[in-house]
């Protein structure tokens, strides 16, 4: 039995979560449920938008399943990634048949160090008008992402590791970065590239097919992973999974969505394919690779959302997979 911590959080977190549930109770496999509340509501409640309840039932659970949080989230989701160590962000951006996008045969796995960079916090007001953010890049977690997106590329049979980073411009932090994946990149039979970020961001518009396995530091990684889900049809289709040596945060890439939250228009694609993320994490393969099918089929047959062209709404499209679970 794994124990799997429910965080639905805000907006249209709350909506996709119901269709992750949805999904897995029609799996049925040997998972134990734990609800918790995390986010701006969180912080209405109870004064602090990450509880201390929360967190201490999160460090008993095998996962965390999340949805999404609103103007909180550097103090959610972003600390819990902290806390819990879960060093690697695993973003895969895949085309899917029958969605308009900027391009076809995309297939890109971003992965993002998750434990330092700017995201670490560390920002003063140093006088009144001049402020200052601290970027913090080690040797340590730098290896072990590199580790990690060469590791992820020789399991799954990838081609190539890029990675993209500033170090023209941020000598030390980059420079560090980009040193230490050439280092790495040694013990591996994988081609190996960089770029620089912004050069990246263009190409990765104008001819995607060229990356494959992506690595970067967070930042980097939070932006670039928006932009890559972009040129396959959006957000609402993007899953991720935060994984560390002892836990594991799964979640759609995007966030609440105040701008569609309570019309129940929500894609639930990006958190389903979340969930497949984890099935495959604790080994349900099988289950995982079924309800990717099952998700495909429901998108080529055009039975989506809106922000895809179709006409359902969340809760439509959700019973739509799930139909096509059985075939
Ligand atoms: P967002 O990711 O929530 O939305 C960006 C755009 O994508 C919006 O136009 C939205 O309607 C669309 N979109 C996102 N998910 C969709 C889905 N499943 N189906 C259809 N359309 C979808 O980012 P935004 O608007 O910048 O931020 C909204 C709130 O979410 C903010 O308060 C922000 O702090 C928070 N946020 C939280 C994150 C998290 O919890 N991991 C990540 C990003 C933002
Ligand atoms: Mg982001």
């Amino acid at each position: 039995m794994k124990r799997i911590a429910v965080i639905p959080g805000d907006g249209i977190g709350k909506e996709v979560m119901d269709s992750a549930m949805m999904v897995l109770e029609c799996l049925d496999l040997p998972f134990e449920y734990t609800w918790l509340e995390a986010g701006d509501a969180a912080l209405e409640k109870f004064g602090k938008a990450l509880p201390d309840e929360t967190l201490e039932e999160v460090r008993k659970s095998d996962a965390v399943l999340f949805g999404a949080a609103g103007e909180t989230a550097a103090d959610v989701i972003v600390r819990l990634r902290m806390e819990l160590d879960t060093f690697a962000n695993v973003r895969p951006a895949k085309s899917f048949e029958g969605v308009k996008a900027l391009h076809d045969n995309v297939d890109i796995v971003i992965v993002r160090e998750n434990t330092e960079c700017l995201y670490k916090g560390f920002e003063f007001e140093i006088e009144k008008g001049v402020t200052q953010a601290l970027r913090i890049i080690t040797r340590k977690a730098s290896e072990r992402i590199v580790r990690y997106a060469f590791e992820l590329a020789k399991r799954e049979g990838r081609r190539k590791v890029t990675a993209l980073h500033k170090a023209n411009v941020m000598r030390k932090t980059c420079g560090l970065f980009k040193d230490v994946f050439y280092e790495v990149a040694k013990n591996y039979e994988i081609q190996a590239d960089d770029y620089y970020i912004d050069a990246a961001c263009m190409y990765m518009v104008m001819k995607p097919q060229i990356f494959d396995v992506v690595v970067t530091t967070n930042m980097f990684g939070d932006i670039v992973s928006d932009l890559a889900a972009g040129i396959v049809g959006g957000l609402g289709l993007a899953p991720s999974a935060n994984v560390g040596e002892r836990y594991a945060i799964f979640e759609p890439v995007h966030g609440a969505a105040f701008d569609i939250a309570g019309k129940g228009i929500a894609n639930p694609t990006a958190m389903i394919l979340t969930v497949c993320m984890m099935l495959k994490h604790f080994g349900y393969v099988e289950a995982g690779k079924k309800l990717e099918r099952a998700v495909e089929r429901t998108i080529s047959a055009g039975k989506t959302t809106p922000d895809l062209g179709g006409n359902l709404k969340t809760e439509e499209m959700t019973n739509e997979i799930i139909k096509n679970l059985d075939l």
